[in-house]
């Protein structure tokens, strides 16, 4: 009995299970046989009771002996249980029924379609559709594909509309890299190696890889955890590496580096990575071998002149736009340009990552993309660089959604980890993946055959550019260059729909150059190519005598012209607030011209920037530029010059304003 005259449910069950046990031990005696069976049984059930109560690492279990293992049995299934009994065809997440069932398919080669209609509500906010054309017209015979290869580039390569996304060796299994790889090289995609290292799973199959660096700069590592440009070299010479790109960051953990325990480095762990098994593995959150943009574009060029001119490119999760335009930046000034940027929206994959970093951290796919496309044709560098969309995209409509958003090609991740094999367990982080994608487990892994889901791969590709490829030609169009944000839709209320044209505020070509439209002037002027994050002047810090300006004065220190909180001040590029007159003094020395000192006309290109004179050291891996002339090197049209629309939003930082009364095309930009 409890204090309240209540039975205690632990002496309960554990007095049942005794006299249980104790009868059916004397039935035993007696009667032999299978009595002894259920007496066994029961007295391992009474241990287990005992057990339980005297624990302590589970409540549950010290309370509920032996009944409380039932919660234990139903939460390891419960994904399973939602997935097969509860989830309807369109809510499963992060890919519901609908979409894993049309990969399942296409990667079986059957049949995707599907009878009676949508299960969508097309009248929910937010609901997204494609503009079908009056005269539709037919697919190309070829699906289009994209040249990856800027003006510095000199071995440019056409990749597909689609590709595989960077994931390590390490958190997939050797053979689910070998069948991403088989599935690769049948269809002629790429296949990005994550940034685990370029291994021997990863060679031999035919498919053309996108070497993935990231801060731990496995396969190209010094001891010391630094980049070493002769481990790079070597392997960024060979034939079947077709582009390197520096990992800044990931969608699913942006700004997270990573700590592999010496306990966890197996021996082909430390083979493909080339790190040695008695020391924990360190990739750091940032790059060693760069810390500024600056420093950025001139490793950009450095790998491009280790690799022979292959290209090179960068792939990130958009976080603050200073930083993405501080970027843009540095490409001027030092006249060298990735060949292709990968933005990874928020809603990505991961192998294993915080829950917070997955769900609160970083930008989505559709805001991210559209900044980079934005910042890029702004600043009138968006004709020399491809950019990439990474995100959910596992169907074809996927495909032309982010096209039309700004992206000139796509990276899949799961869709392709679906396509090996992966039913969305969500189990990768605990090496028991159970159809053996995302696992180390020998015994696991073998369930998957290499040539059947090579080709369940590579059909699962085929299939869905050519449903991309199909919803264009229903469009009226033949290529991807023919979208414009015009021809997707989305219902931003109950009665209405609006245009991507329409809801957001596309740049025109060099706008940022020579005039930055007000949500966008003052991170363009803050963005600087010496500096990443935020950093210099905050305006609302420097009005005269807002009232609640002296609360953020360091005590005592206003006297002596010390900096606001706030306002940080070490480093060029910054702002120094003179607490006494309450101005900005701006302080810089970014060779490149103040964006208000441009002349009406000019724009960045009819400016020196900033070139590096011969005496000038150059980074160890450039002998042998090719100097390019800014005309030469930098085009000077980009395309299609859309306006602004009348009722278009203007995001400013933190607010939204709206732009009345302006005419403007609604064609797609850049
Ligand atoms: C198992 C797994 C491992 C990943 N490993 C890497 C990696 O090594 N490097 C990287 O840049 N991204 C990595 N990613 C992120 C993907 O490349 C991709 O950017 C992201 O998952 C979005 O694509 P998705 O929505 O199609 O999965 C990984 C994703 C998954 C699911
Ligand atoms: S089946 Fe589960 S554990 Fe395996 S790869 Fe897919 S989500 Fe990860």
């Amino acid at each position: 009995m409890g204090h309240d005259g209540r039975v205690n449910n632990r002496l309960l069950i554990v007095a049942t299970l005794s006299l249980a046990a104790l009868v059916v031990v004397l039935v035993a005696a007696i009667g032999g046989g299978a009595w002894w069976v259920l007496a066994v049984l029961l007295v391992a059930l009474l241990v287990l009771a005992v057990w339980d109560m005297t624990q302590k690492r589970h409540a549950i279990l010290r309370n509920y002996p032996v009944l409380g293992h039932m919660r234990y049995l139903l939460e390891s299934i419960r994904p399973e249980i939602q997935q097969y009994f509860i989830e309807r065809n369109f809510d499963g997440k992060p890919f519901d029924r609908d979409t894993r069932s049309i990969v399942y398919a296409r990667a079986k080669g059957l049949d995707s379609h599907k009878a009676f209609g949508t299960e969508r509500d097309t009248s929910e906010i937010g609901y997204e559709f494609l503009l079908h054309s009056t005269a539709p017209v037919n697919p190309p015979e070829e699906p289009p594909t994209v040249r990856i290869g800027g003006p510095d580039c000199r071995r440019p390569v056409d990749i597909s509309l689609m590709n595989i996304s960077s994931m390590s060796f390490g958190s997939l299994s050797a053979n689910a890299v070998i069948a991403m790889n088989k599935g690769a090289g049948l269809g002629g995609f790429i296949h990005e190696t994550g940034e685990g290292g370029l291994t021997k799973y990863h060679r031999g199959n035919g498919a053309d890889l996108f070497w993935e660096i990231g801060s731990g700069y496995f396969g190209c590592r010094n001891e010391d955890g630094t980049f070493s440009p002769e481990k790079f070299a070597e392997k960024a010479l060979l034939p079947e590496v077709k582009g390197i790109t520096i990992k800044i960051s990931q969608g699913a953990k942006p700004g997270l580096g990573g700590m592999l325990p010496k306990e966890k480095i197996s021996p082909e762990i430390a083979e493909a990575r080339e790190i040695p098994m008695d020391k924990d593995c360190l990739s750091p959150a940032s790059h060693s071998a760069f810390r500024t943009p600056r420093e950025m574009v001139r490793f950009i060029e450095q790998l491009r002149e280790l690799s022979d001119g292959k290209p090179i490119g960068i792939k990130f999760c958009v976080g603050s736009r200073v930083d993405v335009l501080a970027m843009t930046k540095a490409i001027w000034e030092e006249r060298i340009a990735p060949d292709f940027i990968i933005v990874d929206g928020s809603e990505g994959g991961t192998g294993a990552a915080p829950l917070e970093y997955s769900d609160r951290v970083g930008t989505p796919l559709t805001e991210g993309l559209m900044l980079v496309h934005n910042a890029l044709v702004g600043t009138g560098l968006r004709h020399m660089i491809k950019l990439g969309a990474a995100g959910k995209v596992a169907t074809g409509s996927d495909i032309v959604k982010r096209l039309i958003q700004g992206a000139d090609f796509t990276m899949s991740a799961r869709a392709m980890m679906m396509a090996t094999g992966c039913i969305q367990a969500q189990k990768c982080h605990t090496n028991e993946c159970p159809v053996g994608v995302a696992t180390q487990d020998p015994r696991l892994m073998r369930a998957i055959d290499v040539e059947d889901k090579g080709n369940r791969v590579f059909n699962y590709h085929r299939l869905t550019v050519r449903e991309a490829v199909q919803i264009m030609a229903s469009m009226g169009l033949t290529h991807p260059s023919q979208l414009n944000t015009r021809m997707l839709r989305r219902r931003v209320d109950h009665l209405s729909t609006r245009s991507y044209a329409s809801i957001y505020h596309w740049l025109r070509t060099d706008e940022l150059l020579n005039d930055p439209p007000a949500g966008w002037a003052m991170d363009w002027e803050e963005a600087d190519a010496d500096h990443f994050g935020e950093h210099a002047r905050v305006d609302y810090l420097t009005e005269r005598d807002p009232q609640w300006r002296s609360e953020l004065l360091i005590p005592g220190r206003e006297a002596a012209g010390a900096p606001v909180q706030g306002s940080p001040v070490s480093g060029t590029g910054s702002t120094l607030v003179d607490a006494r007159r309450t101005e900005s003094v701006p302080l810089t020395t970014s060779p490149m011209p103040r964006v208000s000192s441009l002349g009406e006309g000019e724009s960045l290109s009819s400016h020196g920037g900033r070139r590096r004179a011969p005496q000038d050291p150059a980074p160890a891996a450039t002998a042998g530029e090719t100097p390019t002339d800014e005309n030469e090197g930098l085009p000077a049209e980009a395309g299609e010059r859309p306006e602004r629309q009348d009722g278009e939003e203007v995001t400013q930082r933190g607010t939204t304003g709206r732009v009345e009364g302006e005419h403007r095309g609604e064609g797609r930009v850049g």
